[in-house]
């Protein structure tokens, strides 16, 4: 399962990882509003942060067809030529995946409630389809379920597209997705974090600290490196 950072700024996206070998980094409009910055320069530096590797997601904000295809395009041909199109599943929005899709560019279909909405976004061509989880939750829905679906009904299909899960809360949400198998899934940096942070760990760590320290006290000599 692929762990993605869903956030534009650039110190967070250093920071994290500088902790952990993480596989990209998605934005959307919204999180490179909060940059305060020209979204293209800002695109183009995160592309410039990240390992070669490591996949670049940006969203088109047209609402036509011939938009997002131009949108796509400039993005292409102004950050990174493999980089992943994000696409809203509207109908506008299948056309140009269909198109894009013919070009060989890469696409995450997005803003996905429904799994139909996945299938049919799938079927048009998209590498990626990200269903909103908590925001499926917060509708009294169950996004995990909606997520699961969209795996099973991609694989029972044969089908060249994997979930990328978005929009999370908590650790909890993408634990039950990784027990499915899911292709990815991409979450803000206090949600990654949490996916590694334990407090028994810390404790548990200190404490073999404290104790080698107090061993070395007790047996006169003894050093685990040269010095
Ligand atoms: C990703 O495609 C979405 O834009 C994003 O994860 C939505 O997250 P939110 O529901 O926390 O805004």
């Amino acid at each position: 399962m692929l762990v993605l950072i869903d956030n534009a700024n650039l110190y967070e996206i250093e920071s994290l990882y500088t902790e952990y070998p993480y596989d990209g980094v998605t934005t959307n409009p919204t999180i490179l509003r909060n940059e305060h910055a020209d979204p293209i320069k800002q695109l183009k530096a995160i592309r410039e942060l990240l390992p070669k590797t490591s996949q670049l997601h940006a969203q088109v904000v047209s609402s036509t067809t011939e938009g997002m295809i131009q949108e796509a395009h400039f993005m292409l041909d102004n950050i990174a030529d493999d980089m992943f199109i994000k696409i809203p599943v509207s109908a506008a929005g299948m056309k140009a995946i269909h198109l894009l899709k013919e070009e060989g560019v890469n696409i995450t279909a997005t803003a996905i409630y429904t799994a139909m909405q996945a299938f049919m976004a799938g079927k048009a061509g998209a590498r990626y389809a990200a269903p909103y989880v908590n925001r499926l939750d917060n509708m009294g829905a169950d996004g995990v379920q909606v997520a699961t679906d969209i795996h099973n009904m991609f694989r029972i299909h044969n089908m060249e597209s994997d979930v990328l899960a978005a929009s999370f809360k908590n650790s909890q949400q993408v634990l039950n997705l990784c027990r499915k198998g899911i292709g990815a899934v991409t979450a803000a940096p206090d949600v990654l974090r949490s996916l590694i942070k334990h407090d028994a760990t810390f404790t548990a760590e200190e404490n073999f600290e404290e104790d080698y320290y107090s061993l070395i006290n007790e047996v006169k000599g003894f050093r685990m490196k040269k010095n």
